[in-house]
């Protein structure tokens, strides 16, 4: 496999979960760590805090993780909120925060690293995405589940038009696609660190 060393990543979620491990796998490889947080993750790196709920606040705390970090090759939007409450009822405020976090969130972090990466023909972004039971959560999962296929979209259209030359090379190579979209399947905590 290609070396890691002496690359750089932003990951976001990485206090606890799937973006832990993620951040210390990554950091066993040699890669230098930029954290976007909301709860600060215990992995070296830059940090910058950011509450993805308040989308006013991402442009701004991308930019200056950026400038700190000085290139992104890999953005891992990682962090994402569950909820599970019946559809009947579901309060406006709870969808459009669980939209906000988790479908415009990795929009606007994407749209502000992408034209670096674009620029220099050179990066990938990863979305976590997630399935969900529809026998298990049916109606509880509306808010959440609702714009997984929108990201997907968001993902299979950002792939191949980015880094155009390197992602026909090595199209069927997660790290040689400009964005994938990963899905892992239900994970605990646990297993995940
Ligand atoms: N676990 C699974 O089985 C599974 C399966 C498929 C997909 N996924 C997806 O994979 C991702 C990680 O899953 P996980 O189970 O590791 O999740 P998790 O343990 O709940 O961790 C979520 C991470 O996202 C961060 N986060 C949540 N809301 C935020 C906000 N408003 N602003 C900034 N950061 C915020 C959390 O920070 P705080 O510590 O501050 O809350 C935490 O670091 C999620 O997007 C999830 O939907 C999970």
């Amino acid at each position: 496999m290609t070396s890691l060393t002496g690359k750089v990543a932003i990951v976001t979620g990485a206090s606890r979960g799937i973006g832990l491990a993620i951040a210390k796998a990554l950091v066993r490889e040699g890669v230098r760590l930029g954290l976007l947080f909301r709860s600060r993750p215990a992995v070296p790196g830059d940090f910058v805090s950011c509450d993805f709920a308040d989308l006013e606040q991402i442009p701004a705390a991308v930019g200056q993780l950026v400038e700190r970090l000085g290139t992104v090759d890999f953005l891992i939007n990682n962090a994402g909120t569950f909820l599970e409450k019946p559809t009947p009822g579901l309060p406006l405020a709870d969808w459009e925060r669980v939209q906000r976090v988790n479908l415009t969130a990795p929009f606007l972090i994407t749209r502000e690293v992408l034209p670096r990466m674009i620029t220099r023909q050179q990066g990938r972004i990863i979305k976590r995405i997630t399935t969900l039971s529809r026998t298990t959560y049916g109606l509880s999962a509306t808010a959440h589940g609702s714009g997984i296929p929108t990201l997907k979209s968001m993902t299979s259209l950002i792939a191949p038009n980015t880094v155009p030359a390197m992602a026909r090379k090595r199209m069927s190579h997660l790290y040689g696609r400009g964005a994938a979209a990963v899905n892992s399947g239900a994970v605990t905590a646990a297993a995940a660190t």
